[in-house]
């Protein structure tokens, strides 16, 4: 089995594709590293087939993490805990490489048939433990279908590109990254909106959910900029689009790409759902066909309602500072 043999397995899960190596093995981690090109600071989330993972690779759990687990695992969450740096009976711990150097780790369930049977599988016979980023290219969308791994993939030399496998699941469901919570304060904080909202998060943790996402705690590869397409990206509230497009310069206007969750006479344009969720879906596409169409500018129109709102928001707003920063 690939993973196994220290090789990278490009894989679906419910959120985006991930880039997956045994988080245990310094030398599989670094392949991760290496294919990305991200820097070795950014620590990666290990993802386990089910929550004895928390157990296995992490102490002092507390028991608002098991209660999150029982809640929404498998599912788009993803759990800071303090890591376990010594090895137990059923193994050596995850590797310092895969969490950047930190005393804490990123661990996750994901919620994806496919995904489910390579962590089973794994478990059977190695460590269980995968470290997988998204799967694209450091900075750029994550992916949300093999082809977009495949595309990200074929820039590669031959020599890495040799060491990584794709499994091809179809489209991600849910489409965005997961939430991330950090339980490793005196305080629960929201690091990343995702599939999971913090009211839910609240509910069953019974206390508030503080946003951590300026804060200390912040990961780096928590960027501002981050998600972003080679296409410039503005957001434009809903009622001020038709006249930005009414201005637009006759000859920008076949230049410039416009996203939104509703019906828009502009070509090239990307009609998305209006339930954020849906959005979500097919937000990352989108973007990638923007940039495939060529298009130097994206006007974006966020969604308004449904339970993703802040997710999507966080990622527009991200590519719209990656993007223009990119320009610099
Ligand atoms: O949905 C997802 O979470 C996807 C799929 C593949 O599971 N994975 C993903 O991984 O988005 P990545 O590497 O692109 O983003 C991981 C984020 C980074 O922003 C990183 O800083 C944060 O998780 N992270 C991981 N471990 C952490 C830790 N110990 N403390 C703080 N942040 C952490
Ligand atoms: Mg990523």
């Amino acid at each position: 089995m690939a993973l196994a043999e220290g090789r990278l397995v490009a894989f679906p899960t419910e959120t985006v594709y991930g880039l997956g190596a045994d988080a245990t093995s310094t030398e599989a981690v670094a392949h991760i590293f290496r294919v990305k090109g991200r820097p070795p600071d950014h620590p990666l989330i290990v993802h386990t087939a089910s929550a004895e993972g928390l157990d296995r690779f992490a102490v002092d759990v507390p028991d608002g993490a098991h209660r999150l687990a029982r809640a929404f695992w498998p599912g788009p969450l993803t759990i800071i805990v303090n890591r376990r740096v010594e090895p137990t009976d059923a193994g050596p711990p995850v590797a310092d490489e895969t969490v950047g150097g930190r005393g804490t780790v990123g661990l996750r369930v994901p919620d994806h048939p496919l995904a489910l049977e390579l962590l089973a599988e794994f478990a059977a016979i190695g460590s269980g433990a995968v470290a997988a980023p998204s799967a694209n290219r450091f900075g750029a969308v994550s992916p949300t279908t093999a082809d977009h791994v495949v595309d990200d993939l074929s820039h590669l030399p031959a020599e890495l590109l040799d060491r990584v496998g794709v499994i091809d699941g179809g489209p991600c469901p849910v489409g965005v990254e997961s939430t991330i919570i950090d339980l490793t304060g005196p305080r629960p904080e929201l690091l990343r909106p995702g599939g999971i909202s913090v009211v839910e998060l609240a509910a069953v943790l019974g206390e508030d959910v503080i946003d951590g996402r300026g804060g200390e705690r912040r990961a780096s590869g928590m960027l501002a900029a981050h998600y972003a397409p080679r296409a410039e990206v503005g957001l434009v509230p809903a009622a001020e689009l038709a006249s930005v497009l009414d201005n637009l310069a006759s000859d920008a206007g076949a230049d410039t790409g416009v996203i939104a969750p509703f019906a828009v006479h502009h070509r090239p344009s990307w009609h998305l759902p209006a339930d954020a969720a849906g959005y979500a879906r097919q937000l990352y596409s989108a973007l990638r066909e923007a940039d495939r169409r060529g298009v130097s500018r994206l006007l974006v129109v966020a969604p308004s309602r449904g339970s993703m709102v802040e997710a999507v928001v966080d990622r527009l707003s991200k590519a719209a500072v990656g993007s223009s920063r990119r320009r610099q």
